[in-house]
């Protein structure tokens, strides 16, 4: 009997990228001490450059000759989590939820799968807590739990039995990183581990019909691979967001087979459970300080959902050689840039103070729509002029200080005009794409410069 050859290479446990050589530092993600080694075997036989023989059987077919038979969906009677999904939960597919330990995963799937009992049969196998656990979380949600099967397990093989056996349509495994194969030697939470058990129930979802949805703890550590390095296998990433020292959580699609990606959907945390926010814009504006030096609301887009939130500048003379420059929520080099074009096109003098940046509530806000309201909050807390709190802001800004047009500039305006903001600053370009009658003045500029006449209600001349 001849070894099979296996081959070494190394993954990074936070992001799954890979390489052939250890690094200290990730090339992908540039974290720290988080590239594990990892032995593929490569199968016996494998003669390196040596052609295997052809296998018969395969015969190609023309795409317009297949039938689709229509994909099925169980609608999980959580509107926030439905939408996320694109309209439900694909029969046969395998989702992924990755998260933060303790922000609130197996609260939201313990309240979609008792949901879904109702009218399915559904297995929860926890690999982390016991029975009684389990339990005391559904009493505190005030959940019956009557029809939903609950598995305390954590050995891979026992799982799949159970998935295949009890007749449950959707399965729930809590977590991806506790299941362990019997025939695979590292531990549970391995790279190796985590792809192998992942691998044999996305394979048994796709065979039996079962829908199969993953939670994934995101690690910091590197001791544990962490969701990532199974985004690629499944149909449909979700991540589970917040900042634990808010109640609102935001559940993202990232990746969908089955409907749009960066849809979201936002809950809150009470003490029964995650509950709906239907209204997130009012949520995230809740607690604004109506007038304040510098803060102002942009109505953003978090994928076809618009969403207001309220940016935050504060900037103080520096005692520091060096001026701090502080970005929460809010990408640093865009910062950077923006800092650049004021000082240059308005020679706003901030090379001496203090910055510091926030998105209220703790949010994170990706585009660069959001660059006027960035540039806005900067003036307006720079020259200690009070925003208009009727007043909301968006538009991206180029190194010139021109203002450049953005999508969906009418579902922004809709919005702001729902929770009653009167004035829209927003890009010239935008003009043409804004429906008439929603009962929001559109102040059109073109540049930095008539952005910031127009804040305190000057009309540029
Ligand atoms: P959990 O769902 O266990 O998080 P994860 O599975 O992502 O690790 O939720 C953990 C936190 O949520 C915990 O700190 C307690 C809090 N929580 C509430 O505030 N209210 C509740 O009703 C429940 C069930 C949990
Ligand atoms: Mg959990």
């Amino acid at each position: 009997m001849t070894m099979a050859k296996s081959k070494t290479s190394f993954f990074c446990g936070e992001c799954g990228a890979n390489a052939s050589k250890w690094t200290g530092q990730c090339p992908e993600c540039r974290a720290w001490n988080t590239m594990k080694e990892f032995v593929e075997p490569t199968g016996g036989g494998g003669g390196g450059a040596r052609p295997s023989p052809a296998l018969p059987g395969a015969r190609p077919e023309p795409l317009a000759r297949i039938k689709a038979s229509g994909e099925k969906r169980l609608q999980i009677g959580i509107e926030e989590f439905d939408r996320v999904l694109g309209g439900g939960l694909t029969t046969g597919s395998a989702v992924l939820i990755g998260g933060d330990p303790g922000i609130g995963k197996s609260t939201l799937l313990m309240e979609a799968l008792s949901r879904l009992s109702e009218q399915e049969p559904v297995l929860y196998i926890s690999g982390e807590e016991s029975a009684e656990q389990l339990k005391m979380r559904a009493d505190r949600m005030e959940v019956s739990g009557e029809k939903l099967l609950v598995l305390t397990e954590n050995r891979l093989e026992t799982a799949l039995t159970a998935i295949a056996d009890c007749g449950a349509r959707i399965a729930v495994i809590d977590s991806i990183q506790t299941m362990a194969a019997a025939d695979v030697t590292s531990a549970a939470g391995s790279v190796t581990q985590v792809r192998e058990s992942a691998a044999r129930l996305i394979a048994l979802a796709k065979s039996s019909g079962v829908s199969v949805i993953l939670v994934g703890h995101v690690t910091k550590d590197g001791q544990i691979a962490g969701p990532r390095i199974l985004e690629h296998m499944v149909d449909t990433v979700l991540y589970f967001e917040g900042d634990r020292s808010h109640a609102y959580r935001i559940l993202r699609a990232v990746k969908n087979r089955f409907g749009p990606a960066n849809e979201i959907g936002v809950f809150e945390m009470t003490d029964k459970g995650l509950r709906q926010v239907e209204n997130p814009s009012e949520l995230f504006l809740s607690e604004r300080a109506e007038g304040a030096a510098g803060s102002v609301v942009f109505p953003g887009m978090e994928g076809t959902r618009p969403l207001l939130t309220e940016i935050q500048a504060l900037v103080a003379p520096s005692v520091l050689p060096q001026p701090r420059r502080t970005a929460l929520g809010l990408d640093a080099g865009r910062l950077a840039m923006l800092n650049a074009v004021l000082e240059k096109r308005l020679g706003l003098g901030l090379f001496d103070q203090d910055i510091f940046l926030n998105v209220a509530g703790g949010l994170k806000v990706n585009e660069p729509a959001a660059d006027l309201a960035v540039v806005l909050a900067l003036a307006a807390s720079r020259h200690n002029v009070a925003v208009d709190p009727g007043l909301a802001v968006f538009g991206e800004v180029g190194l010139s200080g021109e203002i450049r047009g953005v999508g969906q500039a009418g579902a922004r305006l809709k919005e702001a005009a729902k929770l009653g903001f009167n004035r829209c600053i927003l890009p010239a370009k935008c003009r043409k794409n804004v429906p008439k009658g929603l009962g929001i003045e559109s102040i059109y500029v073109g540049s930095v410069v008539e952005a910031v006449a127009r804040l305190s209600g000057k009309p540029s001349q």
